[in-house]
C-alpha cells in the first residue's frame, strides 16, 4: 500500500517566493491496483510521480511507500541511441552484482515481455516511437519494482498505436501485478486503464475526486459502460471550477 497524507509541495522560485505546486494531496494505492491521476497541463501530475520516486522532496506531509521499488516510464522514451535495444534495457541493472550474462538475461525477458522479441540489437533510431516507449516500459520494469509510475507515457504517440499499448499495458500489468500509477490529461485513457481515478484541480494541485471503476478486464473500446463513465467524467471536469484557467 501506498499512502500520501497531506502532501504539500512548494517550489523556491529564483526571485525567492514560494510556488505551491501541491496542496494536501493525500490518497492510497492498493498493492497491485492500477491507478490514474488525471489532471490539466501544468498542474502537478509529474511532480506528485517525482516525489514517490524519490527524485524530489515533499514540503510537508508524509509519503509511505513501505520501502517499495519504483521504476519510472517518461512521456519520452529517453534512450542512448548509439547503445543497443538490449543495452538500454540493461542500463539500470549495470550498477548491480549481476554478471553480464544475467543482466542481458533479464533484458531479454522484459524486451519479450513488451512485445520486442527479436530487437534485442536494433538501435532506437531503428524503431518506430511505439517501439521505443516499449523498450522504456521494459527498461522500467528489468529493475523489478513493486511501483511503475507512469508521466503519460503514451501521449506522444499515434492514437492507434497509443491504444494498441493500452491494451498491452493492461495484459503486462496483470502478467507482473505491479502496482501502477499512470499520469495522464486523457479521460478516455484513464477511464480505458484505471480501478481508480484521482482527479487533481488547476495549481496548487488538491484532489478534486475520486472514482473507482469496477468494469473487469480486458476493456474494450467502444464499450458503452465505459463510455458513459467518461460522459460523467466530462460533466464533473466542466464543473471543476478551476479546470480552464
Ligand atoms: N523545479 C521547479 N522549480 C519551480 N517550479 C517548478 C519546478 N518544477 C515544476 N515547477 C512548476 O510546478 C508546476 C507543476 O509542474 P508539473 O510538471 O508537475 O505539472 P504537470 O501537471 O506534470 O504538467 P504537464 O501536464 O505539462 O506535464 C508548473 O507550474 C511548473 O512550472
Ligand atoms: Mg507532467
Amino acid at each position: 500500500m501506498i499512502i500520501l497524507k497531506e502532501v504539500s509541495k512548494d517550489y523556491l522560485l529564483p526571485g525567492g517566493q514560494r510556488l505551491r505546486v501541491l496542496d494536501k494531496i493525500s490518497f492510497e494505492l492498493g498493492d497491485k491496483t492500477f491507478n490514474s491521476v488525471l489532471g490539466p497541463s501544468g498542474c502537478g501530475k509529474s511532480t506528485i510521480l517525482n516525489l514517490i520516486a524519490g527524485l524530489d522532496n515533499h514540503s510537508s506531509g508524509q509519503i509511505s511507500i513501505d520501502g517499495k521499488k519504483t521504476g519510472f516510464v517518461f512521456q519520452q522514451p529517453r534512450l542512448l541511441n548509439w547503445r543497443t535495444v538490449v543495452d538500454n534495457v540493461i542500463l539500470p541493472l549495470e550498477a548491480d552484482d549481476f554478471d553480464k550474462e544475467t543482466r542481458r538475461q533479464f533484458a531479454f525477458k522484459y524486451l519479450r515481455l513488451v512485445g520486442l522479441g527479436g530487437y534485442e540489437d536494433y538501435f532506437p533510431l531503428q524503431l518506430s516511437g511505439g517501439m521505443q516507449q516499449r523498450v522504456a516500459i521494459a527498461r522500467a520494469l528489468v529493475i523489478e519494482p513493486d511501483i511503475l509510475l507512469m508521466d503519460e507515457p503514451f501521449s506522444g504517440l499515434d492514437e492507434l498505436t497509443a491504444r494498441k499499448l493500452r491494451q498491452e499495458l493492461v495484459r503486462i500489468w496483470q502478467e507482473t501485478g505491479k502496482t501502477i500509477l499512470f499520469v495522464t490529461h486523457s479521460i478516455s485513457e484513464a477511464v480505458f486503464l484505471s480501478q481508480q481515478i484521482l482527479i487533481v484541480t488547476q495549481k496548487p494541485a488538491r484532489i478534486f475526486k475520486r472514482i473507482t471503476i469496477e468494469a473487469p478486464y480486458p476493456r474494450q473500446y467502444g464499450d458503452l459502460r465505459l463510455f458513459e463513465i467518461e460522459t460523467d467524467l466530462t460533466k464533473d471536469f466542466l464543473g471543476m471550477d478551476s479546470w480552464d484557467r
